[in-house]
């Protein structure tokens, strides 16, 4: 059986930003049922352990993130929550108590592209507060290239009175900084950039979209490349396909055989 090391499964594609650098999707707003993620959570566990709860979207919108949780823990998935941090002080105790959250990613960087209505220190105490509870690997991102560099200096001196960093970018033996660059995602209206190039997509990664259509990445923002529905087909036989078998062997001579990927610059990130 095929395993993917990520697996992504989209909860909701609505978002409670708007960061400049995210563009927005073009599909319609959804949120996926309880028994909608069940279904799909059933029919992918065979493929694999590790599931990230987005693509696009906000995970801590779900109002039954709760209950999702309690669908991963019961088949022993590994969760990863990957989130912009401005909704930890409604949903932290459902992330701590839940024993199938393995790691956490918050987004640092998006605090910069928003009117959010949290102010720094509002947004930082509870991230503060969920990196002293929890006992899962929390990864704090900030990719924004040393961009802003104020506030990104605003931010590092507060966590740096939290905590006696164990290395400069190592917070607690659980907690991680990670410095990077912005992307750029890809885009079927962008002229088509790049003429060759290999990409982990399907090899290590997939990921399913709010309504069910299976794509390679999370990078498909617009489901341009629907390998198939899940809701319809078995996650083999979409992999097995046609269009996500072209683009694999595509890949594998270093080829593009959609044309979403010539502009995606998130090709050498995985
Ligand atoms: C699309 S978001 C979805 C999850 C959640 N809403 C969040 O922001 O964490 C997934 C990740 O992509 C990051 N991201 C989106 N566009 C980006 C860009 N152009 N450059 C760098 N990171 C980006 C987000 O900051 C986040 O870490
Ligand atoms: S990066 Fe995350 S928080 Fe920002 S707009 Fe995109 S989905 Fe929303
Ligand atoms: S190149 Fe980009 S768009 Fe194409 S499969 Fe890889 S991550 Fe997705």
């Amino acid at each position: 059986m095929k395993q993917f090391k990520k697996m992504y499964v989209e909860i909701t594609n609505v978002c409670n930003l708007s960061c400049s650098f995210c563009p927005p999707t073009k599909r319609k707003s959804k949120t996926m049922s309880v028994a909608e993620f069940t279904e799909i959570a059933e029919k992918i566990r065979p493929f694999g352990s590790y599931l990230y709860l987005h693509i696009k979207g906000e995970p801590l919108m779900h109002k039954d993130l709760q209950e999702i949780l309690a669908v991963c823990e019961r088949l022993e998935f590994q969760v990863c929550i990957t989130t912009n941090g401005t909704l930890l002080k409604q949903q932290k105790e459902v992330l701590l108590k839940s024993k199938a959250v393995h790691r956490l990613h918050i987004s640092l960087h998006s605090f910069e592209a928003n009117a959010i209505s949290l102010t720094l220190e509002e947004y930082l105490e509870e991230i503060v507060d969920i990196i002293k509870q929890a006992d899962f690997l929390i990864i704090l991102r900030l990719w924004n290239g040393g961009g802003m560099e104020a506030l990104n200096n605003r931010i590092l001196t507060m966590l740096k009175a939290n905590f006696d960093f164990l290395r400069e970018d190592k917070v607690n033996e659980k907690t991680y900084l990670q410095m990077g660059d912005q992307f750029e995602w890809a885009d079927m209206e962008r002229e088509s950039q790049k003429e060759t190039g290999f990409c982990y997509a399907l090899r290590d990664q997939i990921g399913i979209l709010v309504d069910g259509t299976v794509v390679p990445c999370c990078l498909d923002n617009n489901g341009d490349i629907a390998l198939g529905n899940i809701f319809e087909q078995s996650l083999d036989d979409i992999y097995m396909g046609n269009r996500a078998q072209n683009l694999y062997n595509g890949f594998s001579n270093r080829k593009f055989a959609e044309k979403l990927c010539r502009t995606c610059g998130f090709i050498n990130r995985f």
